[in-house]
């Protein structure tokens, strides 16, 4: 087995001085927030491989399901040689694309970028093990801010699954897709997964399922809030809560404190105080239609050319071209 290369982009108390400036604008601001990247600790991407085995949580199922039937034709349509993958995971469902990629153009280079050390160090060593001839280059980075990919062989094919550009505000997904189109040549390719917009009930579950992972994944976030910056969060004062937003056609969820509290940020010399049923917004997962995506990805400078989904459809993969 090969050893794969892990790049750390990010300076080394880079987490720990954007955590400090994220959470000192969330907890001050009004209503109060705390931004999403902060959910994925070791603890927290373990609980989000277990939330997309959870029956209520779609996505997941859905765009595998595209990702097994329409592979070949992604390698076909881009003719990749380096597989650019953000916010990677586990690269559970990247195989497909990975071995449909080596059989049509002799693929040899997979860059993962990730937040996450735990998930790329774990994703990097299945791979390997299974597949001692790919070169798995693993980047610690932020996807939100610039990313330098190694110097691989095009065309490229950047992929970005799970619906995660739903959890980006609109301008931050025109900023994100701006500097993803600057990372490209002219003929490299965009794979985007987009969850669609559907009946509220199926939305609202997948986000507050019945066994509380999510809720738990949810919370993590005041757990790091807790470790990391010596906060005094207690997880039990806080309900998990995730609401339709019609008007933007996006999942909100929520931490709603149960009672009047005050908590102490010693890390930032900062006391804050929440009312009873207060809520502090963690996430947003934006739902998609086609004409949305479209005009997103063509404004970024891309030309769209594909658009498949699964056959319930539910969830929506679609490859655009770099012009
Ligand atoms: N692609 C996988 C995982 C989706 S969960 C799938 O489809 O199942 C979102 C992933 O993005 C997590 O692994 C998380 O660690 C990562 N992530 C979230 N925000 C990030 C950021 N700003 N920069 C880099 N990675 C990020
Ligand atoms: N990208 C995933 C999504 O929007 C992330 C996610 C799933 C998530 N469940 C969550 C984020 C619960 C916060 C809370 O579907």
């Amino acid at each position: 087995m090969s050893p794969y290369t892990v790049t750390r982009t990010l300076p080394e108390d880079a987490t720990g001085a954007a955590l400090r400036a994220d959470v000192l604008q969330g907890l001050t601001a009004d209503p109060k927030s705390l931004p999403p990247k902060w959910f994925y600790d070791a603890r927290g991407s373990d609980l989000f491989e277990e939330i997309t085995r959870l029956p209520e949580y779609y996505p997941t199922r859905a765009e595998r399901e595209i990702l097994l039937t329409r592979a070949p034709d992604i390698a076909e349509a881009t003719g990749a040689r380096t597989l650019v993958e953000l916010g990677s995971g586990s690269s559970e469902k990247t195989r497909h694309l990975l071995d449909a990629l080596t059989a049509a153009t002799g693929l040899r280079d997979y860059v993962a970028v990730d937040v996450s050390e735990s998930a790329l160090t774990g994703a990097a060593e299945a791979l390997l093990a299974e597949r001692p001839e790919l070169r798995v280059h693993a980047l610690i980075a932020d996807f939100t801010r610039s990313v330098a990919l190694p110097p691989t062989e095009g065309p490229r094919l950047v992929a970005f699954l799970g619906g995660t550009i739903g959890n980006l505000l609109p301008p931050e997904r025109a900023a994100f897709l701006s500097s993803v189109r600057a990372l490209l040549a002219p003929g490299d390719s965009l794979l985007l997964g987009t969850d669609l917009v559907k009946d509220e009930g199926v939305l609202v579950r997948a986000y507050d399922d019945a066994s509380g992972v999510t809720a738990a994944f949810n919370k993590n976030v005041l757990t790091v809030v807790d470790r990391e910056l010596g906060a005094d969060f207690e997880l039990s004062d806080f309900d998990h809560v995730a609401l339709w937003d019609r008007e933007n056609e996006w999942v909100e969820m929520r931490l709603r404190a149960r009672r009047g509290l005050t908590v102490k940020v010693p890390e930032l010399d900062l006391v804050v105080h929440f009312a009873r049923g207060e809520d502090m917004r963690t996430e947003i997962s934006a739902k998609f239609r086609r004409e949305g995506v479209d005009a997103e990805v063509t404004a970024a400078g891309f030309a769209p050319s594909r658009w498949w989904t699964d056959t319930e459809g539910r969830f929506a993969l679609s490859l655009a071209t770099a012009v």
